[in-house]
Parts: structure tokens; sequence; C-alpha cells
């Protein structure tokens, strides 16, 4: 499903010095699985993230996803897959303030061609499978930090993408909150989506099914739930 053969991203701050964001990572996710990138500040967590999401390229190395390389891709090619196969998921929701609970959820299916009718049905639908459906035409401020992230999930998973990305969501929330998002992140990967989730906390990271360490952009550790990969 996702593939990152010795992928560097390597930043040139000046001619003398360089940063290797990532530093020839090779990692493979499966269909199905629950993974957690963890890593210090700085250790190419996000980097990572945003290359598995196509919102970056590598310097060096290949990406592929669902079996196609995507360097050759254009913009408007890696939006598409963007849109059809991806849900993002971050520590600040980043939903649109101006629009509604419901709009907001619509958003992403703006782009899919669906009819105003069905772009409810299914946001509604989203909606519901967070349990927000009694605050649909709320705005972003009026509603709790817990209750936002799970309209951001909701406009993750409205697309029904195949893979969920989320950088630190439970970042800006109480441990209280942050385990209700972990544990409905867990259902939707039961439910049979790729989750992969960025965090700098190991607790959060033992929420997923396995955990890949990243320190100074290279792999330390990999290992699932009962046992050690590499
Ligand atoms: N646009 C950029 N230009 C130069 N250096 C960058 C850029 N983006 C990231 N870096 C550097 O790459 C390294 C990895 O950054 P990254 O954002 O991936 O870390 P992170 O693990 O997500 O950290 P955090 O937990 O603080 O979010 C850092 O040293 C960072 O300073
Ligand atoms: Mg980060």
């Amino acid at each position: 499903m996702i593939d990152l053969i010795e992928v560097y991203k390597i930043y040139f701050a000046n001619l003398e010095n360089e940063v290797r964001a990532l530093d020839g990572i090779t990692l493979h996710i499966g269909k199905g699985e629950f993974v957690a990138i963890v890593g210090q500040s700085g250790s190419g967590k996000s980097t990572c993230m945003n290359i598995i999401g196509c919102l970056d390229v590598p310097t060096q190395g290949e990406y592929i996803i669902n079996d196609v390389n995507v360097a050759h891709y254009s913009d408007d090619a890696l939006a598409a897959l963007r849109n059809k196969t991806l849900g993002f998921v971050f520590q600040q929701y980043n939903l649109i303030g101006k629009l509604n609970i419901l709009e907001n959820v619509e958003l992403p299916l703006i782009y899919g061609g669906y009819t105003p009718k069905e772009r409810r049905e299914m946001a509604m639908e989203a909606l519901e499978r967070v349990g927000l459906t009694n605050r649909i035409l709320h705005f972003p401020n009026e509603l709790s930090g817990g209750q936002q992230q799970r309209v951001s999930i909701a406009r993750a998973l409205v697309t029904k993408p195949q893979v969920i990305l989320a950088d630190e969501p439970t970042g800006a929330l109480d441990s209280k909150t942050g385990i209700e998002i972990l544990e409905l992140l867990q259902e939707l990967n039961r439910e049979g989506c790729t989750v992969v989730l960025i965090t700098h906390d190991t607790h959060i990271a033992s929420y997923a099914k396995r955990t890949v360490s990243l320190q100074d952009g290279k792999i330390t550790s990999d290992r699932v739930k009962g046992g050690l990969l590499s």
C-alpha cells in the first residue's frame, strides 16, 4: 500500500549546512495496519508524514502508494490522489471558522463530482460515525477541542479514504479526550482503514499495532505489539 524506498529529504540551510530531515528511510506499510511514527522533536516525523501524504516530495529515493510511483505526478494529479486516497487529521484541527460543521465536512466532496444532496448525506453519515449529528449547524469555535477534532476526523473520513494520516491528533487535547480520539482511530482501523499516527509520545503510540521510531531522520526501531520486526 505504502512504500518508502531509501527516501532522503535534505534541506540546504546554506552552502555549508545541510539538514537531513529524512536520512535514508525504507518503510513498508500494508493495508489495514495501524502504525505509529514516534520520535523527538526534529526527528523527521512531519517530514515523513508529508511525503506519505503527497504534500512533499523526497530529495532522493522513491515513494510508492498503491503501486504507483508518484514522482512524476503533476500537482493536479497529486491533489486528486490525496483527495481520493488519503484523509488528514492535524493537531490544530484546521477547520474553517466561517463554515458550520456540516459545511466543513462536505468540503472535501466538492472536488468529487457529487450532487449537493449526496454531499449532505455523506457528510451526515461521517458526522454520525464520530457522534456529532447534534452539532451540525454550529461553528467550530462553538465546539470543545475534542468535538472539533471529531469534526476533523469526519472530514477526513467523508471521502472514504484508504489511509488516515494523523499528525499529533491529540496534541491539543486533555488526556481523557485524547484517549477518546485514539479509540476512535482504533475503531476506524478495525473497520479496515489504514492509520498512520504521528506522535512524540510513546504512550500514545501504544494505541497503534506497530511503532516505528525515528531519530535524526533514520529509523531506529520497528516493533509490532508483542514482537520485533527489525
Ligand atoms: N522547510 C525546512 N527547511 C529547513 N529545515 C527544515 C524544514 N522543514 C523541516 N526542517 C528540519 O528537518 C528536521 C525534521 O523536521 P520535522 O518537522 O519533520 O520534525 P518533527 O519530528 O515533526 O518535529 P516536531 O515533533 O517538533 O513536530 C528538523 O531538524 C527541521 O528543523
Ligand atoms: Mg512535526
